[in-house]
């Protein structure tokens, strides 16, 4: 059924003029009622559908919510987002994809959510998610890579979202170590990897995503309101999240690809390009002492480089950096 409306979503999207229901239910191998079933399900999902008489079906524009189909629609992918759920409301997309994960679901399957009401920030900390704002989802990732090079694959996704920001907008991105996306100095976007693991051997990753992209002035909580912002806040104008999110999928794609074909160094390269305050000098606090230093990059095992007044070079792991 779900493989059937893909393909039904293929075959209009591939034609200028209309398709006639015998077509495709030749094509599909489905009665002409099944086909007309489909098509009222594309209705209820915003799809407006022009249908005439002895011509057949035609798409003459999509819905701007975000669903599965609409999502899918479009998607140019081979392998992230082929198995794809769209919720209204959840807890949290990444607890969605623990249990997928655990029912054996496949690489690259990934959970959107319209809405969390117990969404999860790093250090156990809350993420606001309020309904239809932003991109909260979560995408599972069986990698064949040992356990200490997971966090180049949040290093990898932090590349991904600058990058497509990047592309989409006059916005000039910024990575703040480890991974949160800086707009005008303010947080947009952060990452959550939770990987499940055997001593050499990933089982599986989850790598969760959160974007504030279409809240407005007034609508991130107080709390936080002096370092977060949205992209909207930063950009003036509104998103669509479903192209947005369509673009971080395909680029995502791409670049894992690359990464497990080439390795690491064209990661750490753009990370660093990206790099908020590289090159620059802050003040550093570690569990040994408190020090100025200048930033350099990223190692390969996800630690920050600073070198300090003295020239000493330091690989830190956790510190609190006075941004
Ligand atoms: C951070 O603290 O910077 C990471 C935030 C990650 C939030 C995303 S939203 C989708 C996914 N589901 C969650 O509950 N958290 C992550």
């Amino acid at each position: 059924m779900e493989s059937t409306r893909k393909q039904l979503i293929d075959l209009l999207k591939e034609q200028d003029s209309h398709i006639s229901g015998q077509q495709l239910s030749e094509a599909l191998d489905i009665s002409r009622t099944a086909v007309w079933k489909h098509m009222n399900e594309l209705k209820k999902d915003g799809y407006e559908i022009e249908a005439i008489q002895r011509k057949g079906y035609k798409i003459v524009s999509s819905p701007d919510k975000v669903s599965k189909n609409t999502l899918q629609w479009g998607l140019n992918t081979k392998w992230i987002g082929q198995h794809l759920y769209h919720y209204p409301q959840v807890e949290s997309t990444q607890d969605i994809v623990h249990q997928l994960a655990k029912e054996g679901k496949p690489h690259g399957t990934v959970v959107i959510a319209d809405e969390q009401v117990k969404g999860k920030g790093r250090m156990a900390r809350e993420w606001h998610s309020p309904e239809g704002k932003g991109v909260w989802m979560s995408i599972l990732l069986r990698p064949d890579l040992p356990p200490v090079q997971a966090p180049q694959l949040t290093l990898l996704t932090a590349t991904v979202l600058a990058n497509v920001m990047d592309k989409r907008s006059a916005l000039v991105p910024s990575i703040k170590w480890p991974n949160d996306i800086l707009v005008h100095h303010k947080k947009v976007a952060g990452i959550l990897t939770e990987m499940q693991a055997e001593q050499d051997r990933i089982q599986y990753v989850v790598l969760g995503i959160g974007i504030n992209v279409n809240q407005e002035d007034g609508e991130i909580p107080s709390m936080i309101a002096h370092k977060a912002s949205s992209l909207k806040m930063e950009s003036g104008e509104k998103w669509d999240i479903q192209e947005f999110v369509q673009s971080i999928l395909s680029t995502f794609e791409k670049t894992y690809d690359s990464f497990i074909e080439e390795g690491f160094q064209e990661i750490k390269q753009e990370w660093e390009r990206y790099g908020y305050k590289i090159g620059e000098k802050v003040t550093i606090s570690t569990m040994r002492r408190d020090f100025k230093a200048t930033l350099l990059g990223i190692e390969a095992d996800g630690a920050l480089l600073a070198k300090d007044e003295q020239g000493e070079m330091e690989k830190l792991y956790s510190a609190e950096i006075h941004w």
